[in-house]
């Protein structure tokens, strides 16, 4: 793994820039190194024979105001796996040599019937005909590999007092109770739950939540606010891999008075949602550059204004807008004292 990590580091010229430490993460606490502003961890601790020991020693060289990334593998959403896991263990009983249990464990996935939770769930693997043997035992043969629902990350997060942000990207919307239960009566129901059982009931709504990827940290302030005016907008890489920056700037240019776009998630979830176009917002979405602050771009939206509460007003609105494009991490907000990430 650390391999692999030096040469992707090294084809974009940082491989010098890292300091690089063959350990476990368990030894983190004494090890001196930290204390650090983010740690990324994905897919690593519910390998662990005690991920909250594992979280803990992360926690202990995360600064005060410091964030972590965290992929856990999701309970439900996995529920084929776990089966074929048990399937896999009793056949495999009394085998011990890796590669006779690769080949037992293709043999039963070519066989499967479409009764079988794998096959209801299609989406979990993706095209499974095409898993290599590491793919296949890290799958299916893994000894280690404990899975969470959402109400477990939460308690696995209360025992180091971290808060949990946000889900990441697109997927935020999955856990989002309002895309979840359509009907006025059923939301109002589910709107009275804190937000942790919420999002619970959203997972086991959809029922395909696989992995949980989020990010956290010790104080619950710590979202790029908008208002701040020295905060720079800028399309995400996300954003513009959906071709987004295009759609709503060709929109607002034109007389549309909404822009509406649909996004294909993963588990063939489509998530679409409206945004009423005014004056402000449609210079605002012109003027994210990645470059030009919330100040300036306030600033330049008021100029020609002449009325005193146009200032208020303009900043109302674009927060507004901004809200909503940040949703899904449409649009990322960066201080203009950090620099060089303006394409996140
Ligand atoms: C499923 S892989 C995830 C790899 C990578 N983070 C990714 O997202 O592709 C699990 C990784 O956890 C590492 N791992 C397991 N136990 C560990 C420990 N105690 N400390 C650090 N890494 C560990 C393994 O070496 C393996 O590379």
């Amino acid at each position: 793994a650390l391999d692999i990590a030096r040469q992707r580091a090294r084809r974009r010229g940082l491989e010098d820039k890292i300091t690089w430490v063959r350990a476990s993460l368990l030894d983190l606490p004494d090890s001196g190194l930290g204390p650090f502003d983010y740690i990324n961890c994905s897919g690593v601790l519910h390998h662990l024979d005690s991920p909250a020991d594992g979280l803990a020693a992360l926690t202990s060289v995360l600064k005060d105001d410091g964030a972590l990334g965290l992929m856990l593998y999701g309970r439900y959403g996995r529920t084929g796996v776990y089966q074929m896991q048990q399937l896999m263990r009793l056949i495999n009983h009394g085998e011990h040599r890796s590669r006779a249990m690769v080949e037992n464990t293709k043999e039963v996935l070519a066989s499967l019937p479409n009764t079988n939770w794998l096959k209801r769930t299609p989406t979990l693997i993706g095209e499974k005909d095409q898993l290599d043997d590491a793919e296949i035992f890290d799958i299916f043969l893994h000894a280690k590999d404990r899975p969470y629902s959402v109400l477990e990350v939460y308690d696995l997060l209360d025992r180091e007092n971290l808060h949990l942000v946000e889900f990441l990207y697109e997927e935020r919307a999955m856990y989002d109770y309002q895309f979840a239960f359509r009907g006025e009566g059923l939301q109002r129901q589910v709107a009275r739950l804190p937000r942790r059982y919420q999002q619970a009931a959203a997972e086991l709504f959809w029922g395909t939540l696989d992995r949980h990827k989020f990010w956290a940290s010790r104080h619950t302030d710590t979202t790029a606010d908008a208002r701040d005016p020295q905060n720079v907008p800028v399309f995400s890489k996300l954003a513009e891999s959906i071709g987004m920056p295009e759609s709503i700037v060709t929109t607002v240019n034109s007389s549309s008075l909404v822009w509406r776009p649909s996004i294909d998630a993963r588990h063939g979830m489509t998530i679409s949602f409206n945004l009423e176009l005014n004056d402000v917002n449609r210079q605002l979405v012109r003027l994210i550059d990645g470059r030009h602050t919330m100040g300036e771009i306030v600033r330049t939206i008021t100029s020609g204004a002449d009325s005193p509460t146009a200032d208020e007003n303009v900043w109302n609105l674009c927060c507004e807008t901004l809200e909503s494009l940040r949703k899904f991490d449409f649009v990322v907000l960066h201080h203009e004292s950090v620099p060089g990430i303006d394409k996140l």
